[in-house]
Protein backbone atom coordinates (compact mmCIF):
# COMPACT_ATOMS: atom_id res chain seq x y z
CA UNK A 1 0.00 0.00 0.00
CA UNK A 2 1.12 3.22 -0.76
CA UNK A 3 1.94 5.85 2.13
CA UNK A 4 -0.27 8.26 0.45
CA UNK A 5 -3.59 5.48 0.06
CA UNK A 6 -2.69 4.12 3.76
CA UNK A 7 -2.82 7.26 5.51
CA UNK A 8 -6.03 8.50 3.51
CA UNK A 9 -7.58 4.47 4.42
CA UNK A 10 -6.03 5.09 8.48
CA UNK A 11 -7.94 8.51 8.81
CA UNK A 12 -11.20 7.36 7.12
CA UNK A 13 -11.38 4.26 9.61
CA UNK A 14 -9.88 6.58 12.57
CA UNK A 15 -13.02 8.97 11.82
CA UNK A 16 -15.37 6.33 11.95
CA UNK A 17 -14.18 4.17 14.64
CA UNK A 18 -16.96 4.68 16.75
CA UNK A 19 -20.08 4.48 14.39
CA UNK A 20 -18.30 1.87 12.44
CA UNK A 21 -19.34 -1.15 15.20
CA UNK A 22 -23.06 -0.36 15.13
CA UNK A 23 -23.46 0.54 11.70
CA UNK A 24 -21.66 -2.63 9.51
CA UNK A 25 -24.71 -4.50 9.57
CA UNK A 26 -23.10 -6.15 6.46
CA UNK A 27 -19.70 -6.96 8.04
CA UNK A 28 -21.49 -8.69 10.80
CA UNK A 29 -22.78 -10.92 8.72
CA UNK A 30 -20.00 -11.75 6.40
CA UNK A 31 -17.84 -12.61 10.03
CA UNK A 32 -20.71 -15.02 11.73
CA UNK A 33 -20.89 -16.46 7.67
CA UNK A 34 -16.71 -17.00 7.88
CA UNK A 35 -16.74 -18.39 11.30
CA UNK A 36 -19.58 -20.58 10.11
CA UNK A 37 -17.59 -21.98 6.98
CA UNK A 38 -14.81 -22.41 9.37
CA UNK A 39 -16.40 -24.36 11.50
CA UNK A 40 -18.16 -26.59 8.98
CA UNK A 41 -15.09 -27.21 7.24
CA UNK A 42 -13.54 -28.97 10.61
CA UNK A 43 -11.56 -26.75 11.84
CA UNK A 44 -10.33 -27.91 15.43
CA UNK A 45 -12.20 -25.82 18.24
CA UNK A 46 -8.68 -24.45 19.96
CA UNK A 47 -5.68 -22.54 18.36
CA UNK A 48 -2.12 -22.19 19.61
CA UNK A 49 -1.14 -19.48 17.75
CA UNK A 50 -3.43 -17.39 15.55
CA UNK A 51 -3.55 -13.64 13.55
CA UNK A 52 -6.50 -12.04 12.68
CA UNK A 53 -5.96 -8.61 10.32
CA UNK A 54 -7.92 -5.69 10.02
CA UNK A 55 -9.42 -6.55 13.11
CA UNK A 56 -11.68 -2.89 13.68
CA UNK A 57 -13.87 -2.81 16.21
CA UNK A 58 -13.82 -6.69 15.89
CA UNK A 59 -16.76 -8.31 14.37
CA UNK A 60 -14.51 -11.23 13.24
CA UNK A 61 -12.92 -10.88 16.71
CA UNK A 62 -15.93 -11.87 18.86
CA UNK A 63 -17.52 -14.57 16.57
CA UNK A 64 -13.79 -16.46 16.69
CA UNK A 65 -13.54 -16.33 19.89
CA UNK A 66 -16.91 -16.89 20.84
CA UNK A 67 -16.67 -20.05 18.57
CA UNK A 68 -12.83 -21.23 19.06
CA UNK A 69 -10.07 -20.95 22.26
CA UNK A 70 -6.48 -19.18 21.78
CA UNK A 71 -3.50 -19.33 23.44
CA UNK A 72 -2.07 -16.84 21.78
CA UNK A 73 -4.00 -14.42 19.23
CA UNK A 74 -2.86 -11.70 17.57
CA UNK A 75 -4.45 -8.94 15.87
CA UNK A 76 -3.39 -6.11 13.50
CA UNK A 77 -5.12 -3.03 12.34
CA UNK A 78 -4.21 0.00 10.62
CA UNK A 79 -5.93 2.18 12.79
CA UNK A 80 -4.12 2.84 16.40
CA UNK A 81 -7.98 2.75 17.96
CA UNK A 82 -8.09 -0.94 17.37
CA UNK A 83 -5.67 -1.41 20.61
CA UNK A 84 -8.85 -1.17 22.37
CA UNK A 85 -10.36 -4.51 20.38
CA UNK A 86 -7.27 -6.36 21.44
CA UNK A 87 -7.18 -5.14 25.21
CA UNK A 88 -11.11 -6.36 24.99
CA UNK A 89 -10.30 -10.06 23.87
CA UNK A 90 -7.57 -10.53 25.68
CA UNK A 91 -5.37 -10.08 22.35
CA UNK A 92 -2.04 -8.68 21.68
CA UNK A 93 -1.93 -5.77 19.24
CA UNK A 94 0.52 -5.36 16.38
CA UNK A 95 -0.47 -1.78 14.85
CA UNK A 96 0.73 -1.11 10.89
CA UNK A 97 0.15 -1.69 7.49
CA UNK A 98 -0.20 -5.72 6.96
CA UNK A 99 0.96 -5.18 3.32
CA UNK A 100 4.16 -4.13 5.07
CA UNK A 101 4.14 -5.47 8.27
CA UNK A 102 6.72 -8.88 9.09
CA UNK A 103 3.59 -10.16 11.12
CA UNK A 104 4.31 -13.51 13.22
CA UNK A 105 5.29 -17.19 11.27
CA UNK A 106 4.18 -20.11 11.52
CA UNK A 107 0.08 -19.32 12.83
CA UNK A 108 -2.29 -22.18 12.89
CA UNK A 109 -5.03 -19.69 11.78
CA UNK A 110 -4.49 -16.43 9.49
CA UNK A 111 -8.20 -14.75 9.70
CA UNK A 112 -9.56 -11.68 8.71
CA UNK A 113 -12.98 -10.52 7.56
CA UNK A 114 -14.04 -7.37 5.37
CA UNK A 115 -10.25 -6.09 4.90
CA UNK A 116 -8.55 -7.26 1.61
CA UNK A 117 -10.69 -4.61 -0.56
CA UNK A 118 -8.94 -2.06 1.29
CA UNK A 119 -5.37 -3.37 0.08
CA UNK A 120 -3.91 -2.98 -3.35
CA UNK A 121 -2.39 -5.99 -3.51
CA UNK A 122 -4.79 -8.87 -1.57
CA UNK A 123 -3.51 -11.62 -3.59
CA UNK A 124 0.15 -10.96 -2.37
CA UNK A 125 -0.86 -10.67 1.10
CA UNK A 126 -2.84 -13.99 0.69
CA UNK A 127 -0.42 -15.54 -0.97
CA UNK A 128 2.30 -14.48 1.85
CA UNK A 129 -0.52 -15.44 4.27
CA UNK A 130 -0.71 -19.33 2.72
CA UNK A 131 2.89 -19.65 2.73
CA UNK A 132 4.03 -18.16 6.18
CA UNK A 133 0.65 -20.64 7.67
CA UNK A 134 2.21 -23.85 10.01
CA UNK A 135 1.60 -27.17 8.33
CA UNK A 136 -1.97 -28.03 9.10
CA UNK A 137 -3.16 -24.40 9.48
CA UNK A 138 -6.39 -22.48 8.48
CA UNK A 139 -6.74 -19.04 6.45
CA UNK A 140 -10.11 -17.89 6.71
CA UNK A 141 -10.61 -14.59 4.68
CA UNK A 142 -13.67 -12.30 3.38
CA UNK A 143 -13.10 -9.61 1.24
CA UNK A 144 -15.83 -8.18 -1.40
CA UNK A 145 -16.49 -9.18 -4.90
CA UNK A 146 -16.73 -6.69 -7.70
CA UNK A 147 -20.71 -5.95 -7.54
CA UNK A 148 -19.86 -4.28 -4.54
CA UNK A 149 -21.80 -0.88 -4.80
CA UNK A 150 -22.82 -1.54 -8.03
CA UNK A 151 -25.22 1.57 -7.50
CA UNK A 152 -22.24 3.75 -6.49
CA UNK A 153 -20.27 2.67 -9.46
CA UNK A 154 -22.63 2.98 -11.86
CA UNK A 155 -23.67 6.67 -10.95
CA UNK A 156 -19.64 7.54 -10.95
CA UNK A 157 -19.08 7.38 -7.59
CA UNK A 158 -15.25 6.26 -7.10
CA UNK A 159 -16.23 5.20 -3.72
CA UNK A 160 -15.10 1.72 -4.57
CA UNK A 161 -12.48 -0.23 -2.42
CA UNK A 162 -9.26 -0.66 -4.85
CA UNK A 163 -9.09 -4.36 -3.69
CA UNK A 164 -12.51 -6.09 -4.79
CA UNK A 165 -11.76 -9.25 -5.90
CA UNK A 166 -13.63 -12.52 -7.54
CA UNK A 167 -14.30 -15.66 -5.14
CA UNK A 168 -12.41 -17.81 -7.48
CA UNK A 169 -9.16 -15.32 -7.27
CA UNK A 170 -9.13 -15.60 -3.30
CA UNK A 171 -8.72 -19.60 -4.23
CA UNK A 172 -5.76 -19.06 -7.52
CA UNK A 173 -4.20 -17.36 -4.88
CA UNK A 174 -3.64 -19.40 -1.88
CA UNK A 175 -4.09 -23.05 -4.29
CA UNK A 176 -0.03 -23.64 -4.48
CA UNK A 177 0.09 -23.95 -0.62
CA UNK A 178 -3.23 -24.42 0.75
CA UNK A 179 -6.36 -26.72 0.05
CA UNK A 180 -9.78 -24.57 -0.29
CA UNK A 181 -12.01 -25.96 2.44
CA UNK A 182 -14.48 -23.95 1.23
CA UNK A 183 -15.45 -20.41 -0.86
CA UNK A 184 -18.74 -19.29 -1.10
CA UNK A 185 -19.98 -15.17 -1.96
CA UNK A 186 -23.56 -13.94 -1.28
CA UNK A 187 -25.21 -10.71 -3.07
CA UNK A 188 -26.87 -8.65 -0.60
CA UNK A 189 -29.40 -5.63 -0.66
CA UNK A 190 -29.42 -3.27 1.82
CA UNK A 191 -32.47 -0.50 1.17
CA UNK A 192 -32.56 2.77 3.06
CA UNK A 193 -35.17 5.47 2.93
CA UNK A 194 -33.01 7.94 0.44
CA UNK A 195 -29.35 8.57 -1.38
CA UNK A 196 -28.10 10.94 1.49
CA UNK A 197 -28.94 7.83 3.69
CA UNK A 198 -26.91 5.95 1.64
CA UNK A 199 -24.21 8.20 1.86
CA UNK A 200 -24.30 8.48 5.67
CA UNK A 201 -24.45 4.71 5.98
CA UNK A 202 -20.78 5.38 3.99
CA UNK A 203 -19.29 7.96 6.25
CA UNK A 204 -20.66 5.43 9.04
CA UNK A 205 -18.57 2.69 8.17
CA UNK A 206 -15.59 4.12 6.91
CA UNK A 207 -16.21 3.57 2.85
CA UNK A 208 -15.18 7.47 2.04
CA UNK A 209 -11.60 7.33 1.88
CA UNK A 210 -11.82 7.44 -1.96
CA UNK A 211 -14.80 9.31 -2.20
CA UNK A 212 -12.94 12.39 -3.35
CA UNK A 213 -14.57 16.13 -4.00
CA UNK A 214 -17.17 17.99 -1.93
CA UNK A 215 -20.52 17.71 -1.77
CA UNK A 216 -21.72 20.93 -3.11
CA UNK A 217 -25.93 21.00 -2.77
CA UNK A 218 -26.12 21.26 -6.68
CA UNK A 219 -23.88 17.76 -6.38
CA UNK A 220 -25.49 16.34 -4.09
CA UNK A 221 -29.03 17.04 -5.30
CA UNK A 222 -28.25 15.56 -9.07
CA UNK A 223 -26.82 11.88 -7.02
CA UNK A 224 -30.25 11.66 -5.54
CA UNK A 225 -32.00 12.18 -8.83
CA UNK A 226 -29.41 10.03 -10.59
CA UNK A 227 -29.72 7.76 -7.55
CA UNK A 228 -33.63 7.19 -7.40
CA UNK A 229 -34.28 7.16 -10.97
CA UNK A 230 -31.84 4.18 -11.29
CA UNK A 231 -32.64 2.16 -8.11
CA UNK A 232 -35.93 3.66 -6.93
CA UNK A 233 -38.38 1.49 -5.09
CA UNK A 234 -41.50 2.02 -3.27
CA UNK A 235 -39.55 0.47 -0.07
CA UNK A 236 -36.53 2.80 -0.91
CA UNK A 237 -33.09 2.86 -2.15
CA UNK A 238 -31.11 -0.29 -2.22
CA UNK A 239 -27.28 -0.97 -2.15
CA UNK A 240 -25.28 -4.08 -2.64
CA UNK A 241 -23.03 -5.78 -0.61
CA UNK A 242 -20.91 -8.33 -2.48
CA UNK A 243 -19.18 -10.58 0.27
CA UNK A 244 -16.86 -12.98 -1.10
CA UNK A 245 -15.03 -15.86 1.65
CA UNK A 246 -12.58 -18.60 1.80
CA UNK A 247 -11.47 -21.15 4.18
CA UNK A 248 -8.25 -23.38 3.12
CA UNK A 249 -6.37 -25.43 5.07
CA UNK A 250 -1.86 -25.92 4.35
CA UNK A 251 -1.37 -29.50 3.46
CA UNK A 252 0.16 -30.49 6.36
C1 LIG B 1 -14.44 -2.65 7.12
S1 LIG B 1 -13.35 -2.71 8.49
C2 LIG B 1 -13.52 -4.40 9.02
C3 LIG B 1 -13.21 -4.56 10.48
C4 LIG B 1 -13.47 -5.95 11.07
N1 LIG B 1 -12.59 -6.97 10.51
C5 LIG B 1 -14.92 -6.36 10.88
O1 LIG B 1 -15.14 -7.47 10.37
O2 LIG B 1 -15.83 -5.60 11.23
C6 LIG B 1 -11.77 -2.73 7.70
C7 LIG B 1 -10.61 -2.55 8.68
O3 LIG B 1 -9.40 -2.78 7.97
C8 LIG B 1 -8.43 -1.87 8.43
N2 LIG B 1 -7.42 -1.76 7.37
C9 LIG B 1 -7.54 -1.18 6.15
N3 LIG B 1 -6.38 -1.28 5.47
C10 LIG B 1 -5.50 -1.95 6.28
C11 LIG B 1 -4.14 -2.34 6.15
N4 LIG B 1 -3.45 -2.06 5.06
N5 LIG B 1 -3.55 -2.98 7.18
C12 LIG B 1 -4.24 -3.25 8.31
N6 LIG B 1 -5.54 -2.90 8.50
C13 LIG B 1 -6.17 -2.25 7.49
C14 LIG B 1 -9.21 -0.59 8.68
O4 LIG B 1 -8.54 0.29 9.55
C15 LIG B 1 -10.51 -1.14 9.27
O5 LIG B 1 -10.46 -1.24 10.67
Amino acid sequence: MTPQHSDRVRRSFSRSFDSYHAAADQQVWVADRLVTALRDAGAPTQFHRAFEFGCGTGHLTRALTEAYGFDQLTLNDLTPDARATAKAHGASFLPGDVETLAWPAGMELVASASTIQWLNDPMRVLRAAAEELAPGGWLAVSGFGPDQYRELAQLGSKAAAPGLCAVEALAEAVSEHLEVMAMGEARRLQLFPTPVDVLRHLRRTGVNARAQGAWSKSRLARFSTDYIRAFGTEEGVPLTYHPVWIVARKRG
